[in-house]
């Protein structure tokens, strides 16, 4: 492997789902499980650059190399986010859209309910359009996890959240994508795609990996 691929580029990527509490001992979540995001750190910094993982909670062991930086909610991610990203930002984690309105402080008993209760939901920033949309924004990757029109709904993020690159990936099949070992994924930018096929998440980071450091050093020569 090209060890010194990255020359030091500083690289922040999330990864994993967030918790958005509704009381103490509930929570609104996602299917991630890190291991894309996770496997992208570990390709990133065995090639020479400097990584800073936000995670949010998986139960994986942070990859050799890595500042890890371990959040919750989307507020917390964003926090991270904005005081790590430098030159590269990845965009893997499944961030809540939405959180509860409001957090109860004590736990929601059944018995004080009459029938049963409604969830008010409020939206969570953008982690990745905050960025990507700041003033000297990092060079910004996403991920798309889409369940249908997959081409058409990446091409739109890679233009709403002003991306240099975008990663598609069909979460529809359960063989690839959230929680599964496997993953394949279509990359798109705004002249040109490259289609990785079914393989493992560690073996289609490294070659992720390579896509991305191509697509930074010819915009940053
Ligand atoms: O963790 P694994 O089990 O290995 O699964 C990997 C994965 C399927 C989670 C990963 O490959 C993936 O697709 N990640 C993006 C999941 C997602 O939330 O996609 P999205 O289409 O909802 O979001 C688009 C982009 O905006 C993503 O880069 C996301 O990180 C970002 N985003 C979304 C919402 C939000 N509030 N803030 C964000 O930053």
């Amino acid at each position: 492997q090209h060890q010194k691929l990255w020359n030091n580029a500083r690289i922040t990527i999330t990864a994993g789902p967030t918790r958005e509490a509704i009381d103490p001992v509930r929570y609104i979540s996602n299917h991630s499980s890190g291991k894309m995001g996770y496997a992208l750190a570990a390709a990133a910094a065995r090639t020479g650059a400097q990584v800073t993982l936000i995670s949010g909670p998986v139960s994986l062991e942070p990859p050799a190399g890595v500042t890890l930086i371990a959040v919750e909610t989307a507020e917390q991610m964003l926090a991270a986010t904005e005081e790590t990203a430098m030159d590269v930002f990845i965009g893997c984690a499944a961030v809540s859209d939405y959180r509860p309105a409001e957090v109860a402080s004590q736990k929601i008993k059944k018995e004080q309910q009459q029938g049963a209760p409604s969830l008010s939901l409020i939206k969570n920033p953008d982690v990745l359009k905050t960025i990507a949309t700041s003033k000297q924004p990092p060079f910004c990757i996403g991920f798309a996890a889409e369940t249908n029109n997959l081409r058409e709904h990446a091409l739109a993020k890679l233009d709403a959240k002003k991306l240099k690159l975008i990663v598609a990936n069909d979460v529809s099949d359960k063989t690839i994508g959230f929680n599964s070992e496997q993953n394949a994924v279509t990359v798109y930018w705004q002249d040109g795609k490259k289609a990785f096929s079914a393989q493992n998440k560690t073996s289609l980071a490294e070659a992720l990996n390579q896509l991305f450091a191509e697509h930074f050093f010819n915009e940053n020569k």
